[in-house]
């Protein structure tokens, strides 16, 4: 037995070599020496690349630590998707995507449904994709859902998926690796986005892939080649080096984030509060039974737009910017992009690193700020 934190700061490193660093440095080939026929581990800069490897071992040993998987890094979380769903899905079947996931997903609607895939959505809460898994080819889950942090039961999804001849994907974006671990709930592929939480530092994009049927893999693999949608060796070897302090920033970005929700509590002008790990959550009692942590992203309704924006625009310690899972903390009114079912006042609040008095303090001051300028 390893714990995450072992296996996180050793997550992929190759067997020591004298005198060589513990993690090789990025490697940057188009092309790699080749005598003789078309075989061996490196060939062509697009099909593999060292650094890829390195990062990809390491992305197994933190998904599925206990039975052999295959991981294949993407150039984005959205290569990563787009990867599963067009590699697996075919004209005539049918798919199963959630309504309230990450808002780029209607977008991946409407392109699987102009390849003629017909695609079903319902919301994470209670299962509802449960209802509409007759004759379908994949179902798609994101829990918790962004950005209103509903949870949904992974392993009860995924038996009756299973048990309707459907393949499983979760994107455990939000949670990371550390949080919750998909194929081990019955998931076939386990999909994210390592632009957030996983590499924690908000400088990189990446996307990978993780399922332990070589067949599945194989199908990924080759729908990587055929796009190209590769990440470049810096991406992933900084990726790399930052899963080694993945467990110290999952815990701390949880702990801060459960202390802002419990200061929330008691702000009258804050409605519509959610994190999964404040034990009065609506998705506290599922998120205790299939989560390890509860990741760095709390949400709520300010009173309207203005309200909101006279927050973000108060805030010292957090800066309004989309995206989540940083060190440094930041928040938005997520109603500015259009797409998601949320108030004009809500705000998705990523949880960085900070002292959580500090942050806290930060907080209460905007909120009373924003509240006495109304
Ligand atoms: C849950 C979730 N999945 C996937 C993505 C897409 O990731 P990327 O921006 O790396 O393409 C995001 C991005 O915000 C996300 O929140």
């Amino acid at each position: 037995m390893t714990g995450d934190g072992t296996r996180s700061v050793r997550a992929g490193l190759p067997e020591p070599v004298a005198f060589e660093p513990t993690l090789p440095g990025p490697v940057f080939a188009a092309h790699f020496h080749l005598p003789g026929e078309a075989a061996g581990p490196y060939t062509y800069g697009r099909d593999t690349n060292p650094t890829w490897t390195h990062l990809e071992r390491a992305i197994v040993e933190l998904e599925s630590p206990d039975e052999s998987a295959e991981a294949i890094v993407f150039a984005s979380g959205m290569a990563a998707i787009s990867a599963v769903l067009l590699s697996q899905a075919r004209s005539g079947d049918t798919v199963v995507l959630p309504d309230d996931g990450y808002q780029a997903l209607p977008l991946v609607r409407e392109q699987l449904e102009a390849y003629g895939i017909e695609v079903r959505t319902a919301p994470t809460a209670a299962d509802a994709q449960l209802a509409h898994l007759d004759g379908v080819k994949l179902l798609w889950i994101e829990t918790p859902s962004n950005p209103g942090l509903d949870v949904c039961d992974v392993r009860r999804l995924a038996r009756a998926a299973h048990d309707a001849g459907a393949l499983v994907a979760v994107d455990n974006t939000l949670a990371t690796p550390l949080g919750q671990r998909p194929l081990e709930l019955g998931a076939d592929f386990a999909v994210a986005s390592g632009t957030k939480g996983l590499t924690g530092h908000g400088d990189l994009l990446l996307g990978y892939v993780v399922c332990r049927d070589p067949n599945l893999a194989a199908r990924v693999r080759k729908w990587r080649k055929v796009v190209g949608a590769i990440p470049g060796p810096m991406e992933a070897w900084l990726a790399h080096r930052s899963l080694a302090t993945l467990h110290l920033r999952a815990d701390r970005q949880a702990a801060n984030a459960l202390a802002l929700a419990e200061a929330l509590t008691k702000r009258a002008e804050v409605t519509g509060l959610r994190y999964p790990g404040l034990p009065s959550d609506p998705s506290y009692r599922l998120a205790s039974a299939q989560m390890r942590r509860f990741g760095c992203v709390v949400s709520f309704d300010l009173p309207d737009r203005a309200f909101a924006e006279r927050f973000l625009e108060a805030l010292s310690l957090v800066d309004d910017a989309t995206s989540f899972g940083s060190v440094r903390s930041t928040a938005e009114r997520r109603g500015r992009w259009g797409g998601d079912a949320v108030s004009e006042g809500f705000i998705r609040f990523s949880v960085g690193a900070e002292d959580a008095p500090d942050l806290i303090a930060d907080v209460e001051r905007a909120l009373d700020e924003a509240g006495a300028a109304g």
